[in-house]
């Protein structure tokens, strides 16, 4: 094995810096901003308990700089695979020379595959939020099959919870938004690339909150609890006791809409298990391998902890 020295990746005008050999592969996340994420902690963790001689790295592009960026990606022999997250998930997918039926089905990527076996190499796109949605929700036994689901939101997280709602075969899927016509076309925007059964379905605003009445799933995927921590898109007064909230936000202190459930006695959950399950499906379509979730689970938690003190 060559020896590990300081290295250096450019992707555009984003730089990132690393101790590898000649042979190390790499892979990134692009996203603006970045230096938040948790998939460098998480995936470095998979690929060090895996023994691959691999490397994970951020690069911050923003929107107008990500042609140049996706040249290099391209071109770049190192590279083997990236993770592609906010702003860019649906400005990357024209760049793709393949994509999977979820990419389709959302308009939005979030993991690519570079096969170097062609020249040029060719850039395989692949959505893997859906199936960690499922995943996570399986996980918490808060299924979506038979449900009747409230998606929150009508930006590109929720396209992909419509997406699992509609692969997953929901009962029935209610669309809440502060602006109704977007969810409308958001939802008529999925529909269009779906050729399987459609639930029952409806778009309303925020204030439809007695639509959580019989609901027995809500996944909440607007960007508030971003930009303002202590507010929530809707109220569960009207919210049965089965009712299970998922909020798609991760972070070190649960969302509003998440403390409200917790004192209404509602079973619910945060992002990280939508997180680390997106994550172990992009590890297992980059390697073959089957990801070590359980430490994937802990390399997230102990981060999320040492950032809370
Ligand atoms: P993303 O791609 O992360 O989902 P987005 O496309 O900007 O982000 O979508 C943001 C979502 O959060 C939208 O559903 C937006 O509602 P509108 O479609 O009406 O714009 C919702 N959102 C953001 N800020 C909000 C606020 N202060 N109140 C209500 N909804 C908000």
């Amino acid at each position: 094995m060559s020896s590990h020295v300081p290295r250096e990746l450019r992707l555009g005008t984003a730089v990132a810096h690393y101790r590898g050999g000649h042979s190390t592969a790499a892979y990134a996340i692009l996203g603006h901003p970045i230096a938040h994420s948790l998939s460098p902690t998480m995936q470095q963790a998979a690929f060090r308990a895996c023994h691959l001689d691999a490397v994970y790295l951020p690069f911050d592009v923003p929107r107008e700089l990500l042609p140049e960026c996706v040249k290099d990606v391209r071109d770049e022999a190192r590279l083997r695979g990236c993770n592609v997250t906010v702003p860019l998930k649906e400005d990357f997918v024209p760049h793709l020379d393949e994509q999977d039926a979820t990419t389709r089905l959302t308009g939005a990527v979030n993991t690519v595959r570079i096969d170097r076996t062609t020249t040029p190499a060719r850039l395989v796109g692949y959505n893997t939020d859906a199936a960690g949605l499922v995943a996570a929700l399986d996980e918490k036994e808060a299924s979506i099959r038979g449900a009747t689901v409230v998606v929150v939101g009508a930006g590109g997280a929720a396209r992909a919870a419509v997406a699992a709602v509609l692969q997953a075969g929901a009962a029935e899927l209610r669309v809440l938004n502060r602006t109704p016509a977007k969810a409308r076309q958001m939802l008529a925007a999925v529909l269009q690339n779906w050729s399987g059964p459609v639930p029952r379905h409806v778009c309303a605003s925020l204030s439809a909150g007695d639509l959580l009445r019989d609901a027995t799933l809500l996944l909440q995927c607007t960007s508030i609890p971003f930009h303002e921590p202590d507010a929530s898109p809707v109220s569960l007064q009207h919210a049965s006791s089965g009712l299970f909230v998922f909020d798609m936000v991760y972070g070190t202190r649960p969302t509003a809409l998440l403390r409200e459930a917790r004192q209404r006695g509602l079973r619910r959950a945060d992002g990280r298990g939508m997180l680390v399950h997106q994550g172990a499906a992009a590890f297992r379509i980059w390697t073959g391998l089957e990801p070590p979730l359980g430490l994937m689970v802990r390399s997230v938690e102990n981060e999320l902890a040492r950032r809370t003190h």
